[in-house]
């Protein structure tokens, strides 16, 4: 290391999760089924979320290890059908307890709440009514729960965040469930991500009407893409990977409108994204005030002179592999290997340099604040013998990766927060506790999950990680002891 990295006074040390991948209790006090706990109950190898890691029952219990931990912040999102869980858009009282609770408890222990609106689990009678994302009806249904959200929690959340990694929602359509509805997923993805950009734009709006100092912005899933080489179609290639997989998204959010890049490629592929007249003075009137960063890694891109079509029937093909490297949405690139750097378990580059790479690369595209909101370390984990879960390779990983936004500090980046994926061990999107993200263990495999009546039948016992203490050290010193 160069030297001690230096982070501003204030800065934000907390954590990031998701209702569905951390809550479970999914029919208790009148949620109803979301298009995710599907999917976790039909499509392998999602893992059944019915019990997850029962924070729903143990948030206060949780809470007081995030303060013990020395947390500024907690990065949470709300489930939709919880809040409004059917389509007479009755307002679920225990639903907004819950948060009521979570968030007081958060506060309590000067815990900043920071909310996702969306991340993954739409409500099963939205899909039905709505056609999934397909149907513009989608949008007034989106704003009717932001403002719900608003007007219940505005008074004490003032960091809000829209819709979690709509780029990957869109390159990762099938997969996660947003495809309903299409027949021509190749022209009808930008239909469903207009849907998204307004009800993104819709939220924005209303959270500045409605909350006072309130603070709203994207968070996008951002893996950066090196060329894979120096040749001259390489850059090209990587270029077209990143405007695919992350650049339209966030000139959009950024600009408030789309890019020409975008409109072109419309043009040549005979799609029409569905934009009606207002929508983009709309989304011009949505001025986003910060950017939430999920980054875990990079990829490495080449030149790969396919067409569009060509690509897309290779995904749909091949379906989704677990490296995911090849091409998932249309442009002529094809994503490939970077010897320089080494893999996980599930083939992902371990690569804390992106962080720095992402975070210089968003500043100077939109000098906007930053703040993380998902980086961490999935693996295999289990209790030793003494009931010790010991994680050097993930306390590897987050010093390294914090070394590196320290760096980026320096570079001129305004980042105001870090929140790692995640505090507890809970259900990673594909693959279940087998890869476990938390600095607290959660004392269940996936097996025990699918097998238990419900979760007072295990212990759900946390246990708190190496990493726990040596991420407490680091925060209680703002960075310096690391
Ligand atoms: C992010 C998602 O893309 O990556 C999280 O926002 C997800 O929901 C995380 O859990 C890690 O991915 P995975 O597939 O390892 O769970």
């Amino acid at each position: 290391y160069k030297h001690d990295p230096k982070f501003p006074e204030g800065f934000f040390w907390g954590a990031s999760s998701a209702a569905w991948q951390v809550e479970g209790a999914t029919e208790a006090d009148g949620r109803t089924p979301a298009i995710i706990d599907l999917n976790s109950k039909t499509k392998k190898p999602f893992a059944d979320n019915s019990i997850a890691a029962d924070h729903y029952h143990h948030y206060k219990e949780d809470v007081a290890l995030m303060a013990e931990c020395g947390f500024t912040s907690y990065r949470f999102s709300l489930a939709w059908p919880r809040i409004i869980p059917n389509s007479d858009r009755k307002v679920n009282q225990a639903g907004i307890d819950f948060y009521n609770n979570l968030i007081n408890e958060l506060l309590k222990h000067n815990i900043t709440p920071i909310v996702t609106l969306y991340h993954y689990d739409m409500p099963v009678w939205v899909e039905e009514k709505c056609n999934g994302w397909l149907d513009r009806s989608i949008v007034d249904e989106f704003e009717y729960y932001a403002k719900v959200c608003f007007e219940n929690f505005g008074d004490r959340v003032k960091y809000w965040l829209a819709i979690n990694e709509q780029n990957m929602q869109i390159c990762y359509g099938h997969w996660l469930g947003v495809s309903k509805g299409c027949t021509d997923w190749f022209r009808q993805k930008w239909v469903i991500n207009h849907n998204m950009n307004m009800c993104s734009a819709k939220a924005v709006i209303a959270c500045h009407e409605m909350v006072e100092g309130g603070k709203i912005g994207p968070v996008p899933g951002m893996v950066p893409i090196y060329p894979e080489t120096c040749k001259p179609m390489d850059q090209i290639g990587a270029m077209n990977a990143e405007e695919f997989t992350e650049k339209i998204w966030n000139d959009t959010n950024a600009y408030g409108k789309y890019s020409n890049f975008l409109k072109n490629y419309w043009k040549n592929n005979d799609i029409d994204p569905g934009i009606q007249p207002g929508d983009e003075e709309l989304m011009l009137a949505a001025k986003i005030d910060y950017i939430g960063v999920n980054c875990y890694r990079s990829n490495t891109g080449k030149d790969a002179p396919l067409d569009a079509e060509e690509q897309e029937y290779l995904l749909n093909k091949d379906g989704v592999k677990g490296n995911l490297k090849f091409p998932v949405v249309p442009g002529q690139y094809a994503l490939t290997n970077n010897p320089y750097v080494e893999t996980n378990d599930w083939d992902w580059e371990i690569d804390p340099v992106s962080l720095r790479y992402t975070l210089r690369y968003l500043w100077d595209h939109y000098q906007l604040p930053m703040m993380i909101m998902e980086n961490g370390f999935g693996m295999h984990e289990a209790k030793d013998e003494n009931g010790e879960v010991h994680d050097p390779e993930r306390i590897e990983f987050l010093r390294e990766n914090i070394y590196q936004v320290g760096l980026a500090i320096e570079d001129g980046v305004e980042v105001i927060g870090y929140n790692p994926w995640s505090f507890t061990d809970l259900l990673s999107t594909g693959n279940g506790m087998a890869k476990r993200y938390g600095l607290v263990f959660i004392d269940a495999t996936d097996e025990e999950l699918a097998n238990a009546k419900d979760a007072s039948e295990l212990g759900m016992k946390r246990i708190r990680k190496d990493s726990f203490y040596w991420y407490s050290k680091l925060i209680k010193s703002n960075g310096k002891d690391w």
